[in-house]
Formats: C-alpha cells, sequence, structure tokens
C-alpha cells in the first residue's frame, strides 16, 4: 500500500505497508476490529527499534550516568550524550549544549517560567501568550506573573482560533520580556507565522519560548534559523517514550538562568552553607534522569531522521486534506479551525451535531477508532468557541486513508444512534 499522493504531485511518498509493519501496536485490533489510531496529538505509538533501545538499556547496562568508573556505566554515559548530539543536529541547535533533558514539554516550560520568568520579572514587565495554548503553556506564566508582578498579556485570536497578527505591534510592547507561543495548537494544528511573531519579539529585544510539543514530531525544525530562544517539546508524541522531553534555550539565556532541580549530579562542589554547579546543560539535570527514556529517545530520532520530516510533514498534509474532503460528506459536523489548510498541520477538530464529543468518542471506539474528546487542556480555546470540548483526530506518519475513511464510516454509526 503506497500512499499520500492525495491531489499532490509533489508529495513524498511513504511506504506504510513497511511503516506500519514496524510499530506493534499497529498490528493490534481494538473492539475486534482494524485499529485506527487517530490520537496522535495526545501520543504516538512506538517503533520496534525505539522499543528494543529502551530494553537494551535495561538488560545490557542498566547503570546509572556521570558516576561509575566501569564499563556499563561508561556505556550508558555515552550513549546518554549522544542522544543529546542528536537531538541538537535534529532540531539545528549550535551546540548540544544547549539541549536540556526534561521529563516533558510541561517541566521544560516549568524551568523557564522558575529559572528565568521568576528570576527575571517584577511589576511592570509583561508576558505576552495567547488563548490558543495548551495549559502547559499558559498555567506556568499565570503563576509566574502572579509571583512576579508581572503582567499577563495576549495576542488576539480569531472566532477559527488563528491569531490576530496584525495586533503584535500594540500587544508586544517595550515592556515585554517574553513570548511564548505554539508553532501548533494541539486543538485545531494551527500553525501560527512563528516568523512574524519572533520579529515582533525581536524588534522590542524580547526572548521568545515556542511550545514544539504538537510540531517537531511532525515538520523539519531548524531553531538558529527560526531564532527562538527557547524551543520545547517532549519524546513520547515523536515515536520515543513516556517521561522524557527536551528545553532548547540557546547558550547564553540558558547560562543565567537558575535550575529548577537541585541536588546531585548537578554540583561541582558542596560545602556545608553552599554548593557550585556545572556548566549547562548538567546544571539543569539534577538526579538520576531517565537514562532509558533518553537513550530511546535518540532511537526515535534515528528513526524519525530515517524517514524523513519533510515526507512526514507531507504526508500528513495530505491525510489532512483527504480528511476535510471527506468531511463534506457528513452532514451537520462543525468543524474548527481555520480554512486555509497550508496553516493547519494534521489535526482535524469537530463536533457531530449536538451529541456530546465523549458520547461521540464512545461510539467510535466501538468501530475501532481512537481519538480524544473533551478540551484538549486548552480551555481558553474551547471558550473562543463556545463548547465545552471537541471531537479530535490527530494524525501521524503511519496513518492512512483507511483510518480516515473507517472515522467517516464511525460518523455515520453515530448519526444512526443519536441523529
Ligand atoms: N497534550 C496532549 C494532547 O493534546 C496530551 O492530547
Amino acid at each position: 500500500m503506497k500512499q499520500s499522493t492525495f491531489d499532490r504531485q509533489d508529495s513524498v511518498t511513504l511506504d506504510l505497508d513497511h511503516l506500519r509493519a514496524q510499530f506493534p501496536m499497529l498490528q493490534r485490533r481494538m473492539r475486534g476490529k482494524r485499529f485506527a489510531y487517530l490520537d496522535n496529538g495526545a501520543t504516538s505509538l512506538k517503533p520496534e527499534s525505539v522499543i528494543a533501545a529502551e530494553q537494551h538499556y535495561y538488560t545490557e547496562l542498566s547503570a546509572n550516568i556521570h558516576r561509575g568508573v566501569y564499563e556499563f556505566s561508561e556505556q550508558a554515559t555515552v550513549e546518554y550524550d549522544q542522544t543529546r548530539e542528536k537531538v541538537a543536529r535534529f532540531i539545528g541547535a549550535e551546540s548540544d549544549g544547549s539541549i536540556v533533558f526534561t521529563k516533558g514539554t510541561t517541566e521544560a516550560i516549568n524551568v523557564v517560567a522558575y529559572g528565568f520568568v521568576r528570576k527575571f520579572f517584577g511589576p511592570g514587565d509583561e508576558l505576552v501568550t495567547t488563548e490558543i495554548e495548551h495549559h502547559a503553556n499558559l498555567v506556568p506564566w499565570q503563576e509566574a506573573c502572579k509571583a512576579t508582578g508581572a503582567t499577563l498579556r495576549f495576542i488576539p485570536v480569531n472566532p477559527d482560533g488563528s491569531l490576530q497578527l496584525d495586533a503584535l505591534e500594540d500587544v508586544i510592547t517595550e515592556r515585554t520580556k517574553l513570548v511564548a507561543v505554539t508553532a501548533m495548537s494541539n486543538v485545531t494544528g494551527y500553525m501560527p507565522d512563528l516568523a512574524r511573531i519572533i520579529a515582533a519579539a525581536r524588534a522590542r529585544e524580547a526572548v521568545v519560548l515556542v511550545d514544539g510539543a504538537q510540531y517537531v514530531s511532525h515538520h523539519p525544525v531548524n531553531v538558529r534559523s527560526l531564532d527562538c530562544d527557547f524551543l520545547v517539546f517532549s519524546g513520547h508524541k515523536m515515536c520515543g517514550p513516556t517521561g522524557v522531553g527536551v528545553l532548547y534555550a540557546k547558550n547564553e539565556v540558558l547560562e543565567q538562568m537558575d535550575p529548577l532541580i537541585y541536588g546531585g549530579d548537578m554540583v561541582t562542589k558542596v560545602r556545608r552553607d553552599e554548593a557550585t554547579y556545572k556548566p549547562i546543560p548538567d546544571r539543569f539535570e539534577g538526579g538520576t534522569p531517565n537514562i532509558a527514556g533518553v537513550i530511546a529517545l535518540g532511537a526515535a530520532v534515528d528513526f524519525l531522521s530515517q524517514v524523513g520530516m519533510q515526507a512526514i510533514a507531507a504526508h500528513e498534509r495530505d491525510l489532512l486534506a483527504y480528511m476535510v474532503e471527506r468531511a463534506r460528506e457528513v452532514d451537520e459536523l462543525v468543524t474548527y479551525g481555520p480554512d486555509d489548510l497550508s496553516s493547519r498541520g494534521g489535526i482535524f477538530s469537530f463536533n457531530y451535531a449536538d451529541v456530546h464529543p465523549h458520547d461521540a468518542g464512545a461510539l467510535l471506539d466501538q468501530e475501532g477508532v481512537a481519538v480524544r474528546t473533551g478540551f484538549h487542556c486548552a480551555q481558553p480555546l474551547m471558550q473562543v468557541f463556545g463548547v465545552t470540548g471537541t471531537v479530535r483526530a490527530s494524525f501521524y506518519l503511519y496513518n492512512s486513508t483507511e483510518d480516515i475513511d473507517a472515522l467517516v464510516n464511525g460518523l455515520a454509526r453515530i448519526k444512526g444512534v443519536f441523529g
């Protein structure tokens, strides 16, 4: 089954049979039906190479890093640090010293909220974000602003969930010290024009944090050409394990920050009343890290690099276009997000008539279709849309038009039950 040529001459074709065969979960059936996994925004499935890398650590090394003078500890340290190099290359970072391992996007944002905002912000300072953010890219800023007396401001949002970038110059002012924005909405797939936002921030000498949780796993990224100060993302959404994520920070910004976690392995000298700290990035990785997870993240980066991020992005564009076309066949489907598909990644949010999203999701489950339902950790955006929740289908490299057909057929079943 070769696919991904839907209405596009320039698509890079993925060999879906070959890809899908590498994912054990795709060999399973759900509720006795072919498994259509459309919840990649929540987490991705894992290929055999990533599962094997995690198992390799526990069966062949199983030693702590940076501490042992014996072979297996040294080897574990080498493999852990190799992932740092792979991640740096994957996102075009200036050096592997800019890569801090965290337990996920949320922790990475909290490192910035504590180590940068709480350290440097005060009354009168402003932090700009948006109403389309995941709670992880909002709540830490709310708390940091409360703690410092800084003000939280918002780039206005359009009714379709896109941002009013014409208002950037009004919102980002000489008081703005940080702009925190998603690269891709986890609800609509909307991808704001980051270059424009970063240029507006630069004009005011504000630093920029990009939440790449939904983006980095689906598109090529180069932090140097993007010129963001921070990029945060999670391993589990990019074919990697849960419990590991990345904070990229420009070296000069990271150097100024305080760590979030203090303790062992991040210090150089400790006396009774004070301590000195290791250089970046080790200073930000106190305690025993998720060694197996980091090593397996390296395998995930290898896997995605071999498939090719351009090809993955093109495949998902095709799937979204197919989804939108098939959705036209369904009466009473309310969809969310900008009509301009070129501004969107592979996410499709909808409600079916006045059926509660959880009911729709439960019926789709009976058809073997896995979607996420609810407010998607994005309640402010739900308020913009005037709903309490949506049904969300989110695509990845191993999805096919067959998965979308299963979703559309499942909607017919919802119509049968509720229509
Ligand atoms: N942030 C993940 C999602 O959007 C969990 O589903």
